[in-house]
C-alpha cells in the first residue's frame, strides 16, 4: 500500500523527477517518487550511447530551443553544470570531455542513475515504483482536501497501490521518445486535462528520411561518414552526417532536424574548411572524372553516387570536359547542397520531444503553473528542449532542482 498522505508527489522517476525529489527531499519534505516503469531511468541509461553525456560546459540559453527563448534562463543560472559536476565528483565518478564541453561518464551511464538513486534515499525520498497512476483529482475538488488538520491536500492519486493525498504534485514525465524506455503522453494529457496549454509537439533529434529516388542513388553508401557543415534557416552545425538505408543521420543531421519542418530545405556544405573552385579548376585540364576528383576530398562510393545527382549526364566524363561554368556550378553545390527531406524516422529513432507544456503557463523560477498552486512541470515535457551535447539532461536537473526548491 502507498502511504496516504506526502507533501510532495512526483511522477516520472527519471533525471527531472529525481534531482526535484533530492532537492525537495533536502529541505525536509517529505516525498513520494512515482513511476510505472519496472526499471529505473531508462532515458538516462541508454543516453550518450551508454556513457550519459551528463552535462555540457558551455551551456547556455541559447543551446535551447522553446517558443519563450527567455524562459529556461533563471533556472539554469540557478542551477550550473558546475553544480552537477560537483555531484559527480562527490560521488567519485570518472568523466571526460569529448568534444565543445560535452562531459561523459568514462564508465557507465548506470553510475548517474547510482548516484542520484543513493542522493534520494540520503533525502528520505520515498519510492512507488512500479506503480499505475488510475486518476488524479485537481486542486479544488472536493474530495480533493484534507479533512484533518489545516494543511490543504491540493491533490488526490489514485493509484494502483492506494490512495495519495499531496500538498504538491510534479510532473516529470519526460517526452514521447523511445516509447520501450516506458514513454508514455502521461504529462501532456494531464495537462490538457488542468487547462494548461501545450505547444505542438514533434521528434527531435531525430534521423531524417529521404525520398524513394535519393536513396536509390546512395543504395550502396550507407554507413558512410562525412565531415560537413548543414544549415537550415539561421542555423548552422558543423559534426559529421551519415548516410542510413532510410536517409541521413549523425550529429549534424540531428542537430538540424530540430530546426527542420517537413518541406524545407537543408543545406550541406560538404567541403567545410576548403574552398572548392580553386581546387576544381586547378585540375580543368585533368583526364580524371570528376567522382575520382572529389574521391581526394570525399569518400569514394559519396563521391560517385553524389556525382551522379548533381551532374547526372557529364558525371561520367573527366574534368577536362566539364566548360567553365560547370565547374562553378559543382563548386557552388559542394558548398551547399540542397535536400527536402522526406520526414523524420519519428519518435522510435528521435532523442527528445520538442514542445510540451506551454512555458507562459509556468513560473520561470519555480515550474509551479500559474493557474494551479502546488503543481509543477519539469524536464521534458515542458516546451524547452536542448541541442545535443547534455544540454537536455543540464535542463532536467535544472528544472527539477528549481521545483524542489519551492514544492
Ligand atoms: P525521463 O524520460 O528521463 O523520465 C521520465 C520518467 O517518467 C520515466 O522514468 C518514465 O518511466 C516515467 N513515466 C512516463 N510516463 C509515466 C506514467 N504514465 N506514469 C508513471 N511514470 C511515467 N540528453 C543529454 O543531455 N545527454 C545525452 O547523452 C542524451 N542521450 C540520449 C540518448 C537517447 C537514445 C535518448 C532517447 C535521449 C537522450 N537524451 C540525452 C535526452 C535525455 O535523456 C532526456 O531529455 C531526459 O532524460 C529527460 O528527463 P526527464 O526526467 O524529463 O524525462
Amino acid at each position: 500500500m502507498a502511504p496516504g498522505k506526502t507533501d510532495v508527489a512526483i511522477i516520472g522517476a527519471g533525471a527531472a523527477g529525481m534531482m526535484c525529489a533530492i532537492e525537495a527531499g533536502k529541505r525536509g519534505r517529505s516525498v513520494l517518487l512515482l513511476d510505472h516503469s519496472t526499471k529505473l531511468a531508462e532515458k538516462i541509461r541508454i543516453s550518450g550511447g551508454g556513457r550519459c553525456n551528463f552535462t555540457n560546459l558551455h551551456t547556455q540559453p541559447e543551446n535551447f530551443l522553446s517558443s519563450n527563448p527567455d524562459f529556461c534562463r533563471s533556472a539554469l543560472a540557478r542551477y550550473s553544470p558546475q553544480d552537477f559536476i560537483a555531484l559527480v565528483e562527490k560521488h567519485g565518478i570518472g568523466y571526460h570531455e569529448k568534444k565543445s564541453g560535452q562531459l561523459f561518464c568514462n564508465d557507465s551511464a548506470q553510475q548517474i542513475i547510482t548516484m542520484l538513486k543513493s542522493e534520494c534515499d540520503k533525502a528520505g525520498v520515498t519510492w512507488l515504483m512500479p506503480c499505475q497512476i488510475k486518476d488524479i483529482c485537481p486542486a479544488g475538488t472536493s474530495h480533493g482536501r484534507s479533512t484533518e488538520g489545516n494543511t490543504d491536500y491540493r491533490f488526490l492519486l489514485e493509484t494502483e497501490r492506494g490512495t495519495i493525498s499531496a500538498i504538491s504534485l510534479v510532473i516529470a514525465t519526460g517526452g514521447l521518445s523511445i516509447p520501450k524506455t516506458g514513454a508514455t503522453p502521461f504529462g501532456y494529457r494531464l495537462a490538457e486535462r488542468f487547462g494548461i496549454a501545450v505547444t505542438p509537439l514533434s521528434p527531435a533529434l531525430v534521423p531524417l528520411t529521404l525520398s524513394p529516388d535519393l536513396l536509390a542513388v546512395f543504395a550502396d553508401a550507407p554507413g558512410i561518414s562525412i565531415d560537413v557543415s548543414v544549415s537550415c534557416g539561421k542555423f548552422r552545425f558543423r559534426e559529421s552526417a551519415l548516410i542510413t538505408h532510410r536517409g541521413l543521420s549523425g550529429p549534424a543531421i540531428l542537430q538540424i532536424s530540430s530546426y527542420w519542418r517537413p518541406g524545407n530545405s537543408i543545406h550541406i556544405n560538404l567541403l567545410p574548411g576548403l574552398d572548392a573552385l580553386p581546387i576544381l579548376l586547378e585540375h580543368r585540364r585533368s583526364n580524371m572524372l570528376l567522382p575520382n576528383l572529389l574521391a581526394h576530398y570525399l569518400p569514394k562510393r559519396f563521391a560517385q553516387d553524389w556525382s551522379r545527382i548533381v551532374m547526372p549526364a557529364e558525371s561520367g566524363r573527366p574534368v577536362s570536359q566539364h566548360s567553365q561554368s560547370q565547374i562553378k556550378q559543382i563548386a557552388t553545390q559542394l558548398h551547399d547542397w540542397h535536400l527536402v527531406p522526406d520526414g523524420t524516422m519519428g519518435y522510435k529513432k528521435a532523442e527528445v520531444t520538442l514542445g510540451g507544456v506551454d512555458t507562459r503557463e509556468l513560473s520561470s523560477t519555480t515550474m509551479e503553473t500559474k493557474k494551479i498552486p502546488g503543481l509543477y512541470f519539469i524536464g521534458e515535457v515542458v516546451d524547452v528542449t536542448g541541442q545535443l551535447g547534455g544540454f537536455n539532461l543540464q535542463w532536467a536537473w535544472a528544472s527539477g532542482c528549481a521545483a524542489g526548491r519551492h514544492a
